[in-house]
C-alpha cells in the first residue's frame, strides 16, 4: 500500500510528527521531493530529533528510508545529518538510500542562492541552502544527479572546483545510490509511506508563484518522483494546523496584522514554539484559512486531513477561521493565483469558542471537549474531507486516530 503524506498549508504543519507516527505500520519511507530547506522535527520521549534530509522514518530501528527522485541534496548537510543520529545512538546504516535520480547541491549553489536573493526587488525569503538553483538547473538540464557522479563524459561541463568537492562526496554517496522504481518493484508487497517536504502552497505550480519554494510538495510529486505512478497512490493526507504560518515572504490572508507583545500573534508564536526548524526565524501567524486549505485537498486529491497543534487554542476564550476572501466589493470562496489579489484579500472570518481545556492528554476522538469536535467538524464541513488524525501535542503518543490510514 502507498500513502502519500503533504504539507497542506505553507510548511511545518507536522509532516514529520506525522510521518514518524504512521511508519510504525510501514517497511519503507519515501521522502520525494525538497532538500536541507525542509525541518521535519520529531518528539519522541522528550528527546526533539531535527530531519532536514533523512526522511521520518528513520527512528525505528528496522525501516527502510529512501531520499527520492524530487529531492535535491547537499551531500555536506546529508552526512552531517546521519553523524548526528548516529550520535543520538540511532544506526542507519543499510537502511539509508538515495535514488540515481535525485540532484546533488554543490556548495556554490548556496551563494548563488544569496546572490539571487540580494537582487529581488521583492526576495522570497529563501532558506539560503541553494534550493532554487539546484531545481532551476535540473529544468535547464545542466544538473547532475547521483546517477551521473561515477559517469566522467556527464561530468565534464562542470567547473574544476565542482568536480573536485565531488570526488571528496562521490565515495560515500555511492553505497547508499539505487534504482528507486527498481527497488520498490522488488518490494511491491510492502506498505509505504511517501513523505513531502514544504506544502501545497510552497509548491512550484499550485503554491503562491513566485513566493513558493522550487520543488513538487503536492501529491502528485510522489507518484513523478517517489518511483510510483500515480494510479498506485491509496492514499492522500494533507496535514494542517489549526492555524497558519508562515515563514519567508509572501502573501498570507489570514496573518494577523498586529505582532506587538501581548498580541495574539505573539501568543501563539510562543505556545506553538513557532520558530522556523532549519533557520530559526519567527515564522508569521494567523487564524486557519480554510479557503486556502479546501484549494490544497482539491488540488491534491486529499482524502484525508490530519490536524495537528490544537492543543495551541487550549488557553483561548475564542478565535476565528477564514471561510472566504473579501478582494474589493467582491467576497470570492476560491483561492486566486494573484499575488496582487492574495496581498489586497481581507479574510472573511467566523468566530467559534474555545474550549479552556488543556488536550494533550486526549486520547480519543470521544474525549475532546464540545467545542473543540464543533470547530473540527466544522473544517470537515467546509473543506468536504474528514479529519481522520488529531495531534494534540509534538509527542509521538499525543495522537489521535480515528481512521487509520492503512486501510483501503
Ligand atoms: P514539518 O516541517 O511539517 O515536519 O513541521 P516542523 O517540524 O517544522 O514544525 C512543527 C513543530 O510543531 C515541531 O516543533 C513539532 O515538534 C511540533 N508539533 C507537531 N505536532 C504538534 C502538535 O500537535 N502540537 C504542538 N503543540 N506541537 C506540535
Ligand atoms: P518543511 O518541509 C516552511 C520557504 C522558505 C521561503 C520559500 C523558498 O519544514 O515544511 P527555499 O529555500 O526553498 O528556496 O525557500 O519556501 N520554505 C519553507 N517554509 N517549511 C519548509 O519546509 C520550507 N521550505 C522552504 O522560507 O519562503
Ligand atoms: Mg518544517
Amino acid at each position: 500500500m502507498n500513502v502519500v503524506i503533504i504539507g497542506a498549508q505553507w510548511g511545518d504543519e507536522g509532516k514529520g510528527k506525522i510521518v514518524d507516527f504512521l511508519a510504525s505500520d510501514a517497511q519503507i519511507v519515501v521522502r520525494f521531493s525538497g532538500g536541507a530547506n525542509a525541518g521535519h522535527t520529531i518528539v519522541l520521549g522528550g528527546e526533539k530529533y531535527a530531519l532536514h534530509l533523512v526522511p521520518s522514518g528513520i527512528l525505528y530501528p528496522d525501516k527502510i528510508v529512501i531520499l527520492g527522485s524530487g529531492m535535491v541534496i547537499d551531500p555536506e548537510a546529508l552526512f552531517q545529518e546521519l553523524a548526528g543520529l548516529e550520535q543520538k545512538g540511532i544506526d542507519w546504516k543499510g537502511r539509508v538510500f538515495i535514488s540515481d535520480r535525485a540532484h546533488i547541491v554543490f556548495p556554490r549553489y548556496r551563494e548563488l542562492d544569496k546572490q539571487a536573493e540580494a537582487g529581488r526587488a521583492r526576495p522570497i525569503g529563501t532558506t539560503g541552502r541553494g534550493i532554487g538553483i539546484a531545481y532551476s538547473l535540473k529544468a535547464s538540464r545542466d544538473g547532475i544527479r547521483l546517477a551521473d557522479i561515477d559517469d566522467d563524459e556527464r561530468l565534464v561541463n562542470l567547473p574544476g572546483d565542482d568536480r573536485a568537492w565531488l570526488s571528496i562526496w562521490k565515495e560515500r554517496l555511492l553505497p547508499l545510490r539505487i534504482d528507486l522504481a527498481a527497488y520498490l518493484r522488488q518490494h511491491r508487497n510492502s506498505w509505504r509511506l511517501f513523505e513531502g517536504a514544504q506544502g501545497a502552497l510552497l509548491d512550484i505550480d499550485t503554491g503562491t508563484y513566485p513566493f513558493v519554494s522550487s520543488g513538487m510538495s503536492c501529491a502528485a510529486g510522489a507518484a513523478a518522483q517517489g518511483g510510483i505512478g500515480p494510479r498506485h497512490i491509496d492514499r492522500v493526507l494533507g496535514v494542517f494546523k489549526a492555524y497558519t504560518t508562515r515563514v519567508g515572504n509572501g502573501p498570507f490572508p489570514t496573518e494577523f496584522a498586529d505582532d506587538s507583545p501581548g498580541s495574539l500573534s505573539q501568543y501563539i508564536r510562543n505556545v506553538g514554539n513557532e520558530y522556523g526548524t532549519t533557520t530559526g526565524r519567527p515564522r508569521r501567524c494567523g487564524y486557519l484559512d480554510l479557503v486556502a486549505l479546501r484549494y490544497a485537498c482539491t488540488v491534491n486529491s486529499i482524502d484525508r486531513l490530519v490536524l495537528t497543534h490544537i492543543d495551541v487554542y487550549d488557553g483561548l476564550e475564542e478565535f476565528e477561521a477564514c471561510v472566504g476572501y473579501k478582494i474589493g466589493d467582491k467576497v470570492i470562496e476560491d483561492f486566486p493565483a494573484s499575488v496582487r489579489d492574495l496581498t489586497g484579500a481581507r479574510p472573511v472570518l467566523r468566530k467559534f469558542s474555545g474550549w479552556k481545556t488543556p488536550l494533550g492528554k486526549c486520547r480519543t476522538y470521544e474525549e475532546l471537549p464540545l467545542r473543540a469536535r464543533e470547530y473540527i467538524e466544522f473544517i470537515e464541513e467546509f473543506t468536504e474531507t474528514s479529519i481522520s488524525i488529531i495531534s494534540v501535542g509534538s509527542d509521538r503518543k499525543q495522537t489521535i486516530v480515528r481512521e487509520s490510514p492503512w486501510i483501503k
